[in-house]
């Protein structure tokens, strides 16, 4: 018990001395801290080594480098991600959001790292438009736009949440909901590492979205520093080549 309070207290401490940094300050420390989820292949997850991998850590690990900063990657849950930023846990996050009205309205974002959108994934013979998920049963990630998208969608019976993506794939598996809305990209791949093509089917591009990076609402020094970054590497050929990696194809806003 005593033990458990001594622990307690050294977080809480750890939590209170957490700052916001500015790019001078991470700078001089030598070190950007990263904060991800690891539970959205092909963009952020833990391979079969469970060693942190995808196309964001790929990103990720390149604007460190070109700002010349060691990469310290932290992965927690994606619902906790926008606000333990802003209390100063990482200096950036990277962990495929959306840019919202909503959430712009809490943290700052960088120019976006690439398009995409929200897809309907279900068994062969199920709901492929929105209008098929009329009295269907839908799953989606705790959080994420397409909740939001879910939660607009005219007659759905349910919207089920999960607290990772993945879950909510195993639910459909399992029959336990009709469908999956999820990013085009995470569907794709999940269907082919899975091996499902005979199982699932992939329909309608129910919105589509601009995602990028994070930083904690104000951090302006950092905003930049990444942007520039991220310029220099769309320009030089590195973000075409990890992205061919990942996908075969170059995924940046057109
Ligand atoms: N693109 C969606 C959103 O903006 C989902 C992001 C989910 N990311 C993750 N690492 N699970 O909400």
């Amino acid at each position: 018990m005593r033990k458990a309070l001594l622990v307690f207290g050294i977080l809480a401490l750890g939590l209170a001395f957490a700052q916001v940094r500015s790019f001078d300050q991470i700078k001089r420390s030598g070190e950007i801290r990263i904060g991800t989820e690891g539970e959205f292949p092909p963009f952020n997850y833990f391979d079969e080594k469970n060693q942190l991998t995808g196309f964001e850590v790929d990103l990720g690990n390149a604007i460190a480098e070109k700002l010349g900063l060691k990469p310290r990657w932290i992965a927690q849950a994606f619902d906790s991600l926008l606000i333990q930023l802003n209390q100063g846990r990482f200096d950036f996050v990277i962990a495929s959001h959306g840019i919202t009205e909503e959430r712009a309205k809490a943290v700052d974002f960088t120019n976006p790292h690439y398009c995409t959108g929200g897809i309907i994934v279900s068994k062969k013979g199920g709901p492929k438009t929105r209008k098929d998920l009329q009295g269907k049963v839908v799953g989606v990630q705790i959080g994420t736009t397409y909740m939001e998208a879910a939660q607009k969608i005219p007659g759905v019976k349910q919207v089920r949440t999960y607290q990772k993506d993945p879950d909510a794939l195993q639910d459909l598996l399992a029959g336990r909901i009709d469908a999956w809305i999820t990013d085009r990209f995470v569907a794709k791949e999940a269907i082919q590492e899975r091996k499902l093509e005979g199982t699932l089917q992939l329909g309608e591009l129910v919105f589509q979205e601009r995602v990028a990076m994070a930083v904690a609402k104000g951090n302006k020094s950092l905003l930049e520093a990444l942007n520039q970054a991220l310029a220099d590497l769309m320009k030089d050929g590195t973000y075409a080549q990890i992205s061919k990696k990942w996908f075969g194809e170059d995924v940046r806003c057109k």
